[in-house]
C-alpha cells in the first residue's frame, strides 16, 4: 500500500489514489471551538471537480475491490477495529479539540467505530446469499449480494468519526469503494480516521478523502452523477440539504442513503421512575450540547406529574458543569461559530407564552451573560442551557430541530394526545417515553413514528448494531448498521441456472397438480 503522505494535522489536503490533490484551494481553518484561537488544522478546500476526479479513481480502484473475497475484506476491517482500539485515546482526543464534545463521549464515539468493525469483520465471512428451488425440475435458483460500486459519502461533523464509520465499513466490506466528505470543521479528526483505514491494509483508490465545501461538493456531486461514476450516496446532515441530495440522486434513478435531523420526543408518563426520567432528560437534551441528531428536543410530560419533573430537573440542569470538553463537564462547546450563529437564531424563537428555566441566563456564556460553576474558557462557543416551558404545537421551536442546549416542555391528559405531540412535528428519528406500564410502552411503540423507540432510556445513545435511520423529516427510509445496512450498499442479484438441456419456460412448463375441489367432508366426520 503506498502511503505518499504522511498525517500531518497543521496541513490537510484532498487525498485522491494516496495521493495530494488539489492542494492550491482556498483554506479553511478548522479550529478548537473549546479554545478558538487553537488552530487545529489548515485545511485546504478543493473545487467541484475534485469529487468528480475521486469518483472516477474510485471507480477504477472499485473493479479490483470487489475481486479481493469478501473473507479478505473482513481481515481489512478487523485490522481496523483493532488499529482504531490501539489509537482510540489519540483520536478521541483529536476528536474533542476539534468538535467540543466532552472526552468521555469521543472515548464513546471511537468505541462505537470499534463496535461496527467488530460486527461487520464476520460479516467477509457471511454476506450471505440464498439457494432457492426452482419450479421446475433440474433448474436451480440462486442469490448474490452484489456491492453498488462507488459510494460518495458526505458526513456531518458532530460525530466526525463514528457515523462515518457506519458507512465506510460496510460500504467498503461490502466491495464498494468510497469517496467521503467529512464537513470541513471535522477534517482533522476524518484525515486521521482515514489514515487508520488506509493503515489497515485498504488499497489507496478504494477510499479517497475529498476537503470541500458543501455548495462545491453538491456541484461536484451532481457532474459525478451525470458522469455516471456515482452508484450511491450516503448523506448524513440536515432535512434541507438531505431534501436537495434526495432530488439529485432521483434524477438519476438513485436512492441515496439520507440520516437528517430529528425533534425526537420524550413522554414521561404518570407512571414514570421520575429519578430515571431527569436523567435521562438531561443527557439526552443536553449531553453533546444537544447536538446529536437522536438529542431530546420536546419533552411531553403528564399533567400530574408535571410540577415535580420540571422542579427536579430545572435543579439538575441548573447544578450541571459546563465547559473546557477535556474536564468533567456535561457538555462543552457549540461545534464552530456557525452552529453558535444558527443557535442564537433559534433563541429568537422563544416567544412571551414561554417560560425559560435551566440557567442564570440565556445565549452566549460571557463575562456579561454569566453561567453559575462555568469552567471553561469564554473565547469558546459556550451556551447557557434552555428549557422552554409552555411551548405549543404551532410553535417554530416545536416543530424544528434546534441542535443546541435546548428543549422544549409540553404536557398531556390522554396517552392519544402524547402520541398525536410525539408526532407533530413530521420528524421521525427517534423517541422515548417512561412509564412502569407495558401496555402504554407498547401502545406508544406501535403508533409512534419515529424509526427508534427507547422505553425507560433516553432518545440518545443508539447501539451500533440495530438499525438506525428515520422516517419523515428525518430520513427517506434508509437504514444503517447491523445487517440492514447491507441493503445500502448490496444489490441482489438473482441466477438461474437450468441443467435439463433443453428450454424449460417459466410458468408454461411447470408441472400441474389437480385437486378434487368439489371434495366435502361426509357426514360421518362431522
Ligand atoms: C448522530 O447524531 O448523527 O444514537 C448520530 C446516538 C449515537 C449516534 C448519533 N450513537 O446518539
Amino acid at each position: 500500500m503506498e502511503h505518499t503522505s504522511m498525517i500531518n494535522t497543521t496541513e490537510l489536503y484532498s487525498l485522491i489514489a494516496g495521493q495530494p490533490a488539489f492542494t492550491e484551494g482556498p483554506e479553511y481553518e478548522s479550529r478548537n471551538p473549546a479554545r478558538p484561537s487553537d488552530l487545529v488544522a489548515r485545511v485546504r478546500l478543493a473545487p467541484p471537480e475534485a469529487i468528480e476526479q475521486a469518483c472516477r479513481t474510485a471507480k477504477t480502484a472499485q473493479a479490483d475491490w470487489a475481486l479481493v473475497p469478501a473473507p479478505v475484506r473482513g481481515r481489512i476491517v478487523a485490522n481496523l477495529g483493532r488499529l482504531v482500539e490501539a489509537n482510540k485515546e489519540a483520536l478521541a482526543a483529536l476528536v474533542t479539540r476539534e468538535n467540543g464534545k466532552p472526552l468521555p463521549e469521543a472515548l464513546g464515539e471511537v468505541q462505537e467505530i470499534v463496535d461496527t468493525c467488530d460486527f461487520f469483520l464476520g460479516e467477509g465471512r457471511r454476506l450471505y446469499g440464498q439457494t432457492v428451488p426452482s419450479e421446475m425440475p433440474d433448474k436451480q435458483l440462486f442469490t448474490f449480494r452484489v456491492p453498488v460500486g462507488v459510494t460518495t459519502v458526505i458526513t456531518a461533523g458532530n460525530f466526525p468519526v463514528a457515523v462515518p464509520s457506519w458507512y465506510l465499513v460496510p460500504a467498503l466490506l461490502c466491495g464498494n469503494a468510497v469517496v467521503w466528505k467529512p464537513a470541513e470543521y471535522a477534517s482533522a479528526s476524518a484525515r486521521a480516521f482515514a489514515e487508520l483505514v488506509w493503515r489497515a491494509g485498504l488499497p489507496s483508490g478504494v477510499l479517497n478523502l475529498v476537503f470541500a465545501t458543501g455548495d462545491d461538493t453538491f456541484e461536484g456531486l451532481s457532474r459525478a452523477l451525470e458522469a455516471g461514476v456515482v452508484d450511491k450516496v450516503g448523506f448524513t446532515g440536515s432535512t434541507a440539504v438531505g431534501e436537495r441530495i434526495g432530488e439529485l440522486c432521483g434524477r438519476h434513478l438513485q436512492t441515496p442513503c439520507l440520516e437528517l435531523g430529528g425533534k425526537n420526543p420524550m413522554v414521561v408518563t404518570p407512571r414514570a421512575d421520575l429519578d430515571l426520567a431527569v436523567e435521562g432528560a438531561l443527557f439526552s437534551g443536553f449531553g453533546t450540547a444537544g447536538q446529536r441528531c437522536t438529542s431530546l428536543g420536546t419533552l411531553i410530560v403528564h399533567e400530574d406529574v408535571r410540577d415535580e419533573f420540571v422542579d427536579r430537573l430545572d435543579k439538575e440542569v441548573n447544578a450541571a458543569v459546563i465547559g473546557e470538553p477535556t474536564g468533567d463537564v456535561l457538555y462543552g462547546p457549540l461545534l464552530n461559530d456557525r452552529f453558535a450563529e444558527s443557535f442564537e437564531s433559534v433563541l429568537g424563537w422563544i416567544d412571551e407564552h414561554h417560560t425559560v428555566r435551566g440557567s442564570t441566563g440565556i445565549g452566549r456564556i460571557t463575562e456579561d451573560n454569566p453561567r453559575a460553576g462555568f469552567q471553561g474558557d469564554l473565547s469558546g462557543f459556550y451556551y447557557h442551557p434552555v428549557i422552554v416551558d409552555g411551548v405549543r404545537r404551532t410553535d417554530r421551536l416545536f416543530l424544528e430541530e434546534t441542535f443546541g442546549p435546548l428543549v422544549c416542555l409540553t404536557t398531556y391528559r390522554e396517552l392519544d394526545e402524547a402520541i398525536d405531540l410525539a408526532n407533530a412535528s413530521g420528524y421521525g428519528l427517534s423517541s422515548s417515553i417512561y412509564t412502569s406500564d407495558p401496555a402504554t410502552a407498547f401502545r406508544f411503540r406501535q403508533r409512534v413514528g419515529a424509526a427508534m423507540v427507547s422505553v425507560n432510556n433516553s432518545t440518545s445513545g443508539a447501539e451500533a448494531h440495530l438499525p438506525f435511520g428515520g422516517n419523515g423529516r428525518s430520513g427517506n427510509g434508509s437504514r444503517q448498521s447491523g445487517v440492514w445496512v447491507l441493503d445500502q450498499f448490496t444489490r441482489w442479484q438473482s441466477m438461474n441456472w437450468d441443467f435439463s438441456g433443453k428450454l424449460q419456460k417459466a410458468q408454461l412448463d411447470v408441472a400441474t397438480v389437480e385437486p378434487d375441489l368439489s371434495y366435502r367432508l361426509p357426514d360421518r366426520f362431522v
